[in-house]
């Protein structure tokens, strides 16, 4: 009742459908890699377009795009030369068009991908600020400086790039340039006006194309420290790391939220998908040293979402699960944003291939481990995701059980950080494997590059990817996609199943976690041994057959449960 009368007091009363958002399920699409239409081996819009009955009958509330826009691929697209053009590789704005309406006529949301931190090195400001020279007001768009040293020969500061090498180019003129990521990504200096106005007016731009939101890259890292200071060697970071910087998380990043709130405001709730009302939405990419500075970014005047890395991160151990899992709904509820939960992306190792390994090796992997015991864990794992309160994001092709590519030869690798670290002996400050968790989609058994396209693919696709494709696991009640399309299924009729905020932690075995929430019982053994529990209730989906045995149930090694109460 009292939930009722809260309701009624909001603006949103009459609309319960605009904040679809709390509870979705949003799944990333990799341009690149999803599905090539025109055969030419890359991933592009008209394929994500012909994808999409395919995404609707999955079961997903909504599709991330990662970026499509023009751009000279220098980081795979993370390196944006025009923020309003579709780059020809991936198709044209009509396609996005299309595609847009297309994905609301079949009740799918769509985000897309913002860059704000910085821009290709090809983009007319960067350009024309480098043709300008020193003195000229375009480059304080950027962050130009002199260097340092009797000729200005040593960088500005001591900061390194993340992708490794220093964070600083020198451009003819004897001026540097900060690139946080590649020299091919200048950053913006978010101090500017003119910058601030620009991304405000790319929003608008996409909000008016029908976007339901944004995942906004990078979100800790557009204001750097008065004065860049140094930060000392011993502090240089690793890949993303969480680590508080000069350049990471600083207080002045929010301010820019709240303008594009107000933004994104105006849009919401407009009918999108399906013509019902809908909230435009923002979700951060911020990698923050803890969940509750994490909390910072979806305060109720600022973003929606924050991806949970700590979730991400977090080893296959249910104690520590536990931990973060608490920790992660705590740090959430005095701001009250809906947690999120991910296990994988674009840049990390796919989980499949994380939960085969020994913990502690990272996100960024080369070696295979044992799959079998990684794909058991994966699917145990993707149950309990899908069984917490608040948002999940599933990549793609995580649903075919995919592991990630760990012995893609290095020539063929285009990851800016591998070719960084080649270029600096081995010295990069993150591990350049991302290529691994981008080989193309296999849609069928056989075929060119497996249904992905008619010309290839981009990445050479691994030979036993057919038996993982979609129509190998389609209709095959053990393959993980069925496992995926039931969970999702279940997920949507089972009242209460990703809405609330809160689980109720049950007794269990040392290893297991058990969690009630209304009408549901959630059972995760994620010991390497069977465990023999109470049967909770009616058995709605296992990520491994079970064996019940009159009032017991044995649960088997690294194997979660859904269960009715
Ligand atoms: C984000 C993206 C990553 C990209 C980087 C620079 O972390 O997810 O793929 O390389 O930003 O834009």
């Amino acid at each position: 009742m009292t939930q009722h009368l809260a309701a009624a007091a909001s603006p949103d009363a009459a609309v319960p459908d605009s904040r679809w958002w709390r509870d979705a399920v949003i799944y990333q699409v990799y341009p690149r890699s999803f599905a090539d239409g025109d055969g030419d081996g890359m991933g592009d819009l008209t394929g994500i377009r012909s994808r999409l009955p395919y995404l609707r009958d999955l079961g997903v509330d909504a599709v991330w795009l990662s970026p499509f826009y023009a751009s000279p691929q220098a980081d795979a697209g993370y390196d944006v030369a025009d923020y309003r053009a579709v780059d020809p590789m991936f198709g044209t704005l009509l396609d996005a068009d299309a595609l847009i309406r297309e994905a609301h006529a079949l009740g799918l949301r769509i985000i897309v991908d913002l860059v704000p931190n910085h821009s290709s090195d090809r983009h007319d400001w960067f350009q024309r600020a480098l043709a300008e020279g020193p003195g000229s007001p375009l480059r304080e768009r950027y962050h130009f400086r002199p260097g340092k040293g009797a000729h200005g020969e040593l960088p500005p500061n001591d900061w390194e790039s993340i992708f490794g090498g220093p964070a600083w180019t020198r451009v003819a003129d004897g001026e540097w340039y900060l690139h946080l990521f590649a020299p091919e990504q200048p950053d913006f200096n978010w101090e500017h006006p003119a910058v601030r106005d620009e991304f405000r007016s790319i929003l608008r731009f996409w909000l008016d194309m029908g976007v339901d939101g944004f995942r906004v890259d990078v979100a800790h890292g557009l204001v750097k420290a008065a004065g860049l200071p140094d930060i000392g060697a011993e502090n240089q970071l690793s890949l993303l790391g969480n680590d508080v910087m000069p350049f990471f998380d600083q207080d002045g990043v929010h301010e820019i939220y709240r303008s594009w709130r107000k933004v994104l405001a105006e849009y919401s709730p407009w009918p999108s998908a399906g013509g019902t009302p809908s909230e435009r939405i923002m979700v951060a990419e911020a990698w923050t040293p803890t969940v509750e500075r994490t909390a910072n970014y979806v305060r109720p005047d600022e973003m929606h979402q924050a991806f949970n890395f700590q979730y991400l991160g977090t080893s296959w151990d249910a104690a520590e699960l536990r931990t973060v899992i608490d920790a992660s709904l705590a740090a959430m509820r005095p701001v009250g944003a809906p947690a999120t939960w991910v296990l994988s992306n674009h840049d990390v190792t796919r989980h499949a291939t994380r939960l085969a390994n020994p913990p502690g090796l990272g996100t960024q992997l080369r070696t295979a481990g044992d799959r079998e015991l990684g794909l058991r864990r994966a699917r145990a794992a993707t149950l309990l995701m899908l069984a917490l309160p608040g948002s999940a994001y599933v990549y793609q092709g995580e649903e075919l059980g995919l592991p990630d590519v760990t012995d893609l030869p290095d020539e063929v690798r285009q990851d800016p950080s591998f070719l960084r670290a080649a270029q600096a002996d081995g010295a990069s400050g993150q591990d350049g494997f991302r290529d691994g968790c981008r080989v193309p989609i296999p849609w069928t058994v056989e075929g060119s590059s497996y249904g992905f396209g008619q010309g290839g693919s981009w990445l050479p696709q691994p030979a036993e990817w057919g038996g993982l494709s979609v129509q190998a696991q389609s209709g095959d009640p053990a393959s993980t996609l069925e496992l995926y399309r039931r969970a999702l299924a279940v997920r949507r009729a089972q009242p209460g199943l990703g809405a609330g905020e809160d689980v109720e932690w049950l007794d269990a075995p040392e290893g297991v976690l058990v969690f009630r929430r209304e009408g549901f019982v959630c059972t995760a053994n994620v010991t390497g041994s069977p465990v023999t529990l109470a049967t909770p209730g009616r058995l709605l989906l296992a990520s491994a057959d079970l064996t019940e045995d009159g009032p017991h149930t044995v649960l088997p090694a690294d194997t979660t449960a859904w269960w009715a109460v």
